[in-house]
């Protein structure tokens, strides 16, 4: 049987949990592809701490350079994370013409058309399973299961951490800070956790799902990102009255016509144009995205052929992770024991004219949570501002129960374009009436 040997940049939450995935399956794999996998070196950054996994001493280093030109290593995997270190990491494993499988999507993100570019170059491949929505095959999918396919839409929920976050703050009401520190603890949380809760995460890897599906590489400066720090328990419980639950959801629609910005910007041709979204967003309870609660991420993607499909699993986390790494090494693997390139590219941009429409342009229902005086009146001069931006209120709710200087007011806005709900909320936020800061939360109907 062939052997194929790897070298793990990085043996932390994720590499050692390849580690022993190797270890515990690595026989079933190898009787599954006819490929024996083995763990040749390991690169860490302090070779005296203490692992919970076991390789032989002689292996572990913090030489990466070695490690990346090694002749007897087939198979570079990066799990080192952040953007400089592991891009010069990977760049050099592909110049040496190792594969080299990676689960960094803040790197793909900023870095990754440079990185396909050099795979193909030195005919290397770069394999990147890990880098999105955790355990579930996600990327697989959209290279090849659903290759026949034009995809119309894809919603996420695509951090782990967030997701926990808001789940145990909905169901115990339990304050952002504890419960962070519980998702750094599980290993969920990246070293910045910042990245999380701040939504960049979501959006590196709604920018590689959006670039796959659409065949350009999407810019994720060209997109509007906003992460979970405003959302309150109070939100919470007025969205469950009103039957939504808040999700952190990213949003990945086709969009008819309309001004895009990016490469196609002032063209004039046609092509993919799409609108992108992520932030905190209500969803319908009666919808199956409502329950993904945990780690646990949900991917739902509609093909023009085959209709609504939905994928589900662990976001985050040690194995999970190192399960979606697993299959990269079987693809690399297989591709060396088939002697050949990898059969489908790492990413071909095939979309010319493709472009992110302005967050501006995108239209939606808003969720927005109001302090405000209670006496009369209060409601028609908030109207007011509404309807003088064309924005329509289907529901408005004053719960009970709330007495003060101020009380809670929230309307249920039907759709209209963001940035005339923005120009409406910078009036409604100099209303003296208003008594501090809005919350405003897109809605989903997934219409
Ligand atoms: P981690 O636990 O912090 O592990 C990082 C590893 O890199 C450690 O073994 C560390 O060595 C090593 N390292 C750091 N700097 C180094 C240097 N200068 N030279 C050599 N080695 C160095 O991180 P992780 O959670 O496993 O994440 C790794 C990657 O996977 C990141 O890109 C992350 O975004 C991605 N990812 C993580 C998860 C997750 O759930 N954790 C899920 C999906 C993707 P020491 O052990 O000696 O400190
Ligand atoms: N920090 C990430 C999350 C890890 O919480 O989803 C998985 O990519």
């Amino acid at each position: 049987m062939r052997q194929v040997n790897v070298a793990l940049l990085g043996a932390g939450t994720v590499g050692g949990g390849v580690v022993n995935g190797l270890r515990r399956n690595g026989p079933l794999m190898a009787s599954r592809l006819g490929v024996d996998l083995q763990v040749r070196r390991v690169v860490v950054r302090d070779v005296r701490k203490t692992r919970d996994f076991e390789v032989p001493e002689r292996l572990i280093s913090t030489d990466w350079k070695a490690a990346v030109t090694d002749p007897e290593v087939q198979v570079v995997v990066e799990l080192v994370g952040g953007t400089t270190l592991a891009r010069e990491m990977i760049l050099g494993a592909l110049r040496a013409g190792k594969r080299v499988v990676t689960a960094n999507k803040a790197l793909l993100s900023a870095h990754g058309e440079e990185l396909f570019e050099a795979a193909v170059r030195h005919g290397a491949g770069l394999y990147y399973e890990a880098s999105v929505a955790g355990g579930i095959p996600i990327i697989k999918v959209l290279r090849e299961a659903l290759v026949g396919n034009r995809i119309a839409r894809m919603y996420g929920i695509l951090n782990g951490t967030c997701n926990y976050i808001l789940t145990r703050m909905k169901a115990e009401r339990a304050e952002f800070g504890a419960v962070l520190a519980d998702a750094q603890r599980l290993g969920y949380a990246e070293a910045d956790p910042g990245l999380d809760v701040d939504g960049y995460d979501a959006l590196h890897k709604a920018g590689i799902l959006a670039s796959l599906a659409h065949g350009f590489w999407v810019d994720v400066e060209d997109v509007a990102v906003e992460g979970i720090r405003n959302v309150t328990p109070l939100d919470m419980e007025f969205a469950g009255q009103m039957g939504y639950t808040i999700k952190l959801l990213a949003a990945i629609k086709t969009v008819e016509g309309g001004a895009a910005k990016g490469r196609s910007k002032g063209s004039g041709k046609t092509g993919a144009h799409v609108s992108i979204s992520v932030c905190p967003t209500l969803v319908p309870n009666s919808h199956v995205m409502a329950s993904v609660a945990g780690v646990f991420n949900a991917v739902y993607v509609r093909g023009d052929i085959v209709g609504d499909t939905l994928y589900y699993g662990r976001g985050a986390g040690r194995d999970a992770t190192a399960s979606a790494v697993l299959s990269d090494l079987a693809d690399a693997a297989l591709d060396l024991n088939c002697g050949g390139e990898e059969r489908i590219p790492p990413f071909v941009p095939h979309e010319r004219h493709g472009a992110v429409m302005p967050s501006g342009e995108m239209i939606s229902g808003h969720y927005l949570r109001l302090n405000v005086t209670d006496r009369p009146g209060v409601l028609a001069r908030i109207a007011t501002q509404l309807a003088r931006n064309k924005i329509g209120i289907s529901s408005v709710i004053q719960p009970e129960g709330h007495e003060g200087e101020s009380v809670p007011l929230i309307l249920m806005l039907h759709d209209a374009p963001r940035k005339s709900v923005d120009r409406a909320m910078t009036a409604i936020r100099r209303l003296p009436v208003v008594k501090a800061e809005p919350a405003l939360f897109r809605v989903e109907n997934f219409e």
